[in-house]
């Protein structure tokens, strides 16, 4: 009799209990419905190449609401939205809505560099005594892996797990010989948007053959949407020299202490402050466009650079293991492109921070090597943080 009282009243309080819980059910349905996963990716179609093939567009969410979209033609990053100092959120990157605007002229927005990254003098350089003739596509330099580099091929796109944000891998087979570059070139690039709030980017690669390889990313960022131009903008880069250059931008060979110069950014000051210089230097890159020698041992990870915009109160703070930086602040942008949300793209409405070996390696001995030999892993990491102050 006791039990089955007992039973009888256990019964009355779990069918209570579900009660309740059936009662509370919509409630937290509504819930669950309105919030978002915490972190995600997701794709959808972009657009098709003039070969029929059809690019596709990745968006990849943090757990904070960042979000970046990533497109497979050339591994663009076509936007990057990070909030100002009152969480408003923004885009921060010059791109283009269509994959049409990708297509036209475009001074590699967003875009994966290789396979070198910079300017090869003369597009020549030789390995092993054999010389290797590459395109000519700036001026008498090859720059940015020629022709069609790896910004204007299209990658294979995949959700990469991680217990640490979203992240996407992107995968591309360069063939021995494209674009004048020896050896079958596996590379792969993931891309983290961390719930740390960072963007953060993992380049590996390996060849069949001896090659020479300098990947980068060449996203222009505006921290300040709503402004015009990035010379308000305070940079601080960790370097206490930089690699003067010709007429051509090709180092010469120097590598030279920044005190006294316009390129000393060792305290942070506005890009504009010193941009207007009558310095042989600047004037050759029409502006910054040079490459700074990072502080710190090569291959290790170390603060290269921090980018606050003081309107907004974005901070983007750029770590990595490559040896250096070019800092380039769209000296060629000239008013021609018209972007996302019909931005007019002026002059130095973007600059690039692309971490990266020294330009010219192959040819300049006393740099650090770009050489890849088979059976060698290429491995480089480069992190873009974000905060507000
Ligand atoms: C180079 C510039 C070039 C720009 C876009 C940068 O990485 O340093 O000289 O104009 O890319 O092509």
């Amino acid at each position: 009799m006791k039990t089955h009282y007992l039973a009888a009243v256990c019964f009355a309080v779990l069918a209570c209990n579900t009660k309740q819980k059936k009662q509370a059910e919509p409630q937290e349905n509504k819930v669950v419905e309105k919030e978002q996963p915490a972190t995600s990716v997701t794709s959808e179609k972009f657009g098709t190449l003039p070969d029929g093939r059809e690019v596709e567009r990745f968006t990849l969410t943090n757990a904070n609401g960042l979000q970046m979209k990533v497109i497979t033609y050339g591994g663009i990053i076509t936007s990057l939205t990070t909030p100002d100092r009152d969480g408003n959120q923004g885009d921060i990157v010059l791109g283009f809505d269509t994959l049409e605007g990708y297509l036209q002229e475009v001074p590699y927005f967003g875009a994966l560099i290789g396979r070198y990254g910079n300017r090869i003098a003369n597009g020549k350089f030789t390995l092993d005594g054999k010389e290797y003739t590459l395109a000519k596509n700036d001026g008498p330099n090859h720059l940015h892996g020629g022709n069609k580099g790896f910004d204007k091929v299209l990658w294979t796109a995949s959700e990469e797990k991680t217990d640490n944000g979203a992240a996407l891998k992107l995968q591309y087979r360069s063939k021995d010989m494209e674009e004048g570059y020896p050896g079958n070139l596996d590379v792969t690039v993931v891309y983290t948007l961390t719930n740390d709030d960072e963007l953060k980017v993992d380049y590996k690669a390996a060849t069949d053959k001896k090659t020479v390889l300098n990947l980068t990313q060449h996203s222009y960022f505006n921290l300040s949407p709503e402004s015009e131009t990035i010379l308000g903008h305070e940079l601080e880069l960790n370097a206490d020299a930089f690699l003067p250059v010709n007429k051509t931008l090709i180092p010469t060979g120097e590598i030279k202490d920044v005190e006294g110069t316009p390129f000393d950014f060792r305290q942070s000051k506005t890009v504009g402050k010193d941009i207007e210089q009558k310095d042989t230097q600047l004037e050759y890159g029409k502006g910054y466009d040079h490459c700074w020698v990072l502080n710190g041992e090569n291959g290790e990870m170390k603060h290269a650079a921090t980018l606050h915009d003081p309107k907004s109160g974005r901070v983007m703070e750029v770590l990595t293991t490559e040896p250096a930086i070019q800092f380039y602040s769209g000296n060629f942008l000239d008013g021609s492109l018209t972007g996302k949300e019909n931005k007019n793209y002026v002059h130095r409405s973007g600059l690039c921070l692309e971490t990266q070996h020294y330009p010219d390696s192959p040819n300049q001995p006393d740099f650090p090597s770009t050489v890849l030999e088979p059976g060698e892993e290429y491995s480089t990491t480069t992190i873009f943080k974000f905060t507000v102050k």
